[in-house]
């Protein structure tokens, strides 16, 4: 096997270490040998990573003998290295990419198929927000939920870091676009994101606000709420609309009301992002690059609420599970 590269190093000096399971302080840093891309793989000299709510809850969880130690799922940065067949990836470009855990790192590797360009107009930052949010909406909109042109869509957590970037997504392709948020602040930052109506769900029932507003019901639900707004997504749930989602919380069931989702031809469903097969990622990636990336940096932007360094990386869990946030948080590598 061969790879293409400038001079990489032996080891990283930095990378964030989930040591135990437990709060934020568990995260430390290590000095690691530096991963080599393999076929198909692409080593990344990371100057940004994203920060997802995923990572917060592998750290609670602590480590397992599958997944790397070091979190992260997205990063941006310099392509320092490729492995054979990286499908024209090549050393020196700028790029973001969906990472399988090893995002906290000086250096990450990535499939090459889930690579992206850094638009001009992006900083680092910036780009590391984007890949998580985009597979996740993309994926569990069209893919999950059948998305169909024109549908409306309704969005629970419209200002979390996959709600930001839906929330203009669908704005960019045409859809109509709701949302809840816990706060009036968040309600505001959402609307001004693109979202026709976002209601405070913790001060009034977002069915009967929604419906109200727009006189009918909604296409798509995409939840993160772990299940606690079932009844609500089924009374704003058009005929055969979709319930698709993102978060089970700490173990959540779902108590329905048969009758609604008879009544409705309703499907209830969800997914999870990280164990999706390589190829249907790389399925998702190429659509991402084709209806969605022309629009990065113009009707989508990166919406980072916080840039911290790399060794704060504790501290941005605790901003995370604070949850006051809009938008992302960012770690700054380089
Ligand atoms: N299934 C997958 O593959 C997948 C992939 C990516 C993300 N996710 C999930 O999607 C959600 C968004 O991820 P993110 O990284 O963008 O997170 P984030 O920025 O921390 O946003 C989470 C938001 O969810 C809302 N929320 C509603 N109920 C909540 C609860 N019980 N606990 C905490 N937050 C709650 C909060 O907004 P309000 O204050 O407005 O309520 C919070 O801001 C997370 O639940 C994450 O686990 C799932």
């Amino acid at each position: 096997m061969s790879t293409k590269h400038s001079k990489v190093p032996n080891r990283m000096q930095r990378c964030v270490v989930i040591t135990a399971a437990g709060g934020p302080e568990v995260l430390q840093m290590q000095a690691r040998q530096i991963p080599q891309p393999v076929a198909g793989e692409v080593l990344i000299r990371v100057k940004a990573a994203g920060i997802n709510r995923h990572d917060c809850n592998q750290r609670g969880r602590g480590t397992n003998p599958v997944q790397s130690d070091i979190p992260g799922l997205e990063v941006a940065g310099v392509v320092e290295a490729v492995g054979e067949d990286a499908g024209g990836v090549e050393p020196g470009m700028a790029v973001c990419a969906l990472v399988d855990g090893g995002g906290y790192a000086e250096y990450a590797i990535a499939s090459s198929a889930l690579v992206f360009p850094v638009p001009d107009a992006i900083d680092m930052a910036g780009a590391a927000s984007l890949p998580e949010a985009a597979f996740t909406a993309w994926y569990n909109l069209f893919s999950v939920a059948g998305l169909k042109q024109g549908e409306s869509v309704l969005i629970h957590g419209g200002t979390s870091g996959v709600g930001v970037f839906a929330i203009q997504m669908l704005r960019a392709l045409g859809h109509p676009v709701y949302a809840t948020c816990g706060s009036d602040a968040k309600c505001a930052a959402a609307e001004a994101l693109g979202a026709s109506l976002a209601v405070n769900y913790r001060t009034q029932a977002f069915d009967a606000a929604v419906t109200g507003r727009i006189g009918r019901e909604i296409d798509v639900v995409l939840d993160m709420s772990a299940g606690v707004h079932m009844q609500a997504n089924l009374e704003a749930l058009a005929y055969r609309g979709r319930i698709v989602h993102l978060s089970s919380g700490a173990g959540a069931a779902l108590h329905t009301p048969l009758a609604l989702i008879m009544k409705k031809e309703a499907r209830i469903t969800g997914s999870l992002m990280r164990p999706l097969p390589l190829p249907e990622k790389a399925a998702v990636a190429r659509m991402l690059k084709t209806a969605v990336w022309p629009h990065i940096g113009a009707a989508i932007k990166p919406q980072v609420a916080h840039v911290l360094p790399l060794n704060e990386a504790a501290e941005a869990h605790r901003l995370m599970e604070q949850g006051n946030h809009i938008g992302k948080i960012v770690l700054r590598v380089a």
